[in-house]
């Protein structure tokens, strides 16, 4: 049985000729603070193993308990002999060490029921004393483009699990769709969460998929999925987009959007691809609105973070409205980047004055931001660096890294997202803190993360195959303490990832196969516009 942890964990001694055997008779000692992680053991290995993992002592047990002297995320897990022991710095790291315990037993651990039914369990004998890098190991994944199912989100959760990832930035609204139940609006849903058409591939394809596409969570839902994440120890940060990529909402309630500009009641929820100009009208009745709808969005989220979006708001509307212009005035604001800014500083502070923190696209540093908010550095590492440098936290998530819409492979073969190749080496050679920063400013940089944009992708499948395995390069990158990017050992990861794919077939994820792709995963390239390299670090 090889020893082929993904992601690599900081120290792994193996030792010892014996293997510990888990069978009928085991048992699974919970110390206090570790019943949820037991929880989780049970149903995910007892379900794959057939076995009980009953509660209590035994001579064959596996004993899970809290360290304090560990770091919190941080853990060590001794396989040698019974009992087998984890230890964690809290919950947390016990349930990330409950993932390296599951990848030790083998790709038959990642099944839902058992394949070969009484067969031998056993643990290769080793010591890992593993923390992770950095505290924020992120996926975003855009549910507005395309819309992924509850049991999909709970599964993307799961997978997540499996790679020690713990942020889960949810990306709600967007021109193309609005995905979160607001009570107080139910049109926001009802109008908001349908499109009558879509446009099948990249915006300049002559296809469309004419069909509705559509869908939102309830509030149960909602609060399902975050009671789901955090059993996984993962936080659900939600995204809001303000004041651009809102054409959804303008269509679901027109007074939202610049009435003074274009008939907004005409609008419809986006059927195409790109940037809307359709934004947010800079009104007072705007943000009485918004507030209404991040009220209800605290109720239902509890992470420190709350995403508004902040990226990509053109300000031609802006510029041709009388209501921007006299708001412009009324404010003092000398032009349509300032009134930008006003709209993010607006909510920065109303989400403070809730104990919550504001993080947006590092767009929202344009023109100063509210001290205390954070920013995901998506247009390079520009953003972020200019931001560390002024005391804001980051989350490092260049789209000339980790934007998971781009295509792995120039092939022919290769369905044709938007945009130019990142490989999986490029993924793991990817390095969230530029080396410009000092060390306090790196202290900024909360993280990273992979952002999943679904324009092109239409199914759950195609988000599996944009994602994987690139995503479990990218856990490397964010959990490990790796080496400076041309030193990394790639060559090793790839024969880690041997063992890595037989773990992911087992979960049934539609990844990448390294020699391409399976044939039912090709589209024909005119769907696409590849181009030829990323776009300037801005
Ligand atoms: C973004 O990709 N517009 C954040």
């Amino acid at each position: 049985m090889d020893v082929d942890l993904i992601p690599a964990p900081r120290e792994l001694r193996t030792g010892g000729s014996g293997r510990v055997r888990l069978g009928p008779g085991t048992r699974l000692a919970a110390g206090p603070g570790t019943e949820g992680v037991a929880h989780w053991l049970r149903a995910t290995l007892g379900a794959a193993t057939g076995l009980p993992l009953a509660e209590g002592d035994g001579p064959l047990r596996i004993e899970l308990g809290i360290d304090p002297d560990l770091p919190p995320e941080g853990y060590r897990l001794d396989t040698g002999e019974h009992p087998v022991r984890l230890a964690g710095g809290s919950a947390a790291g016990v349930f990330r060490g409950a993932q390296t315990l599951r990848q030790l037993l083998g790709p038959d651990a990642f099944r839902r029921a058992p394949v070969r039914p009484g067969r031998d369990w056993e643990l290769p004998p080793v010591t890992v004393e593993d923390a992770p890098r950095f505290r924020w190991r992120g996926l975003m994944l855009d549910v507005a483009r395309h819309f992924m199912p509850k049991d999909g989100v709970l599964r993307c959760l799961d997978l997540m699990a499996a790679h020690k990832l713990n942020v889960f930035h949810f990306h709600l609204t967007d021109d193309q769709g609005w995905r979160v139940e607001i009570t107080r609006y139910p049109k926001l849903t009802e109008t908001g969460s349908w499109r009558s058409r879509t446009k099948f591939g990249h915006r300049a394809s002559p296809l469309w998929d004419d069909k509705p596409h559509g869908g939102f969570y309830t509030q149960d839902d909602i609060r399902e999925i975050v009671a789901y994440a955090a059993e996984r120890h993962i936080t659900v940060v939600p995204e809001i987009d303000v004041p651009g990529h809102s054409q959804a909402a303008v269509a679901a309630y027109p007074e939202l959007g610049n009435t003074d500009v274009v008939d907004t009641a005409a609008l419809g929820v986006w059927d195409t691809w790109g940037i809307s100009p359709n934004v947010l009208a800079p009104t007072e009745n705007t943000l009485r609105f918004y507030e209404g709808v991040f009220e209800e969005l605290l109720d239902l989220f509890p992470s420190e973070f709350i995403h508004v979006g902040g990226d990509e708001c053109p300000k031609e509307q802006w510029r041709r409205s009388a209501t921007a212009k006299a708001r412009m005035e009324d404010l003092g604001l000398a032009d349509e980047d300032e009134l930008q800014s006003w709209f993010i500083a607006h909510f920065a502070g109303w989400l403070a004055a809730r104990g919550r923190r504001l993080i947006g696209w590092d767009e929202i540093l344009e023109g100063g931001l509210a001290p205390g908010a954070a920013v995901s550095s998506w247009r390079g590492y520009q953003g972020g660096i200019a931001a560390a440098r002024a005391g804001h936290d980051v989350v490092m998530c260049p789209e000339q890294h980790v934007y998971l819409d781009h295509r792995q492979d120039g092939g022919a073969d290769e369905p044709v997202p938007i945009g130019f190749v990142r490989t999986l080496e490029d993924v793991y050679r990817f390095e969230p803190v530029p080396p410009e920063l000092t060390e306090a400013e790196a202290g900024r940089v909360l993280g990273t993360q992979a952002n999943v944009w679904t324009e092109v992708m239409e199914s759950p499948a195609r988000v599996d195959y944009q994602t994987f395995p690139r995503l479990a390069a990218f856990a490397e990158v964010a959990w490990s303490a790796l080496p400076a990017p041309a030193e990394r050992d790639f060559a090793g990861f790839e024969r880690r990832m041997t063992g890595h794919y037989a773990r992911l077939d087992a979960l049934g994820v539609a990844y990448r196969p390294p020699a391409g792709p399976r044939p039912w995963q090709r589209r024909p390239g005119v769907l696409g516009r590849p181009i030829d390299g990323p776009p300037p670090d801005k």
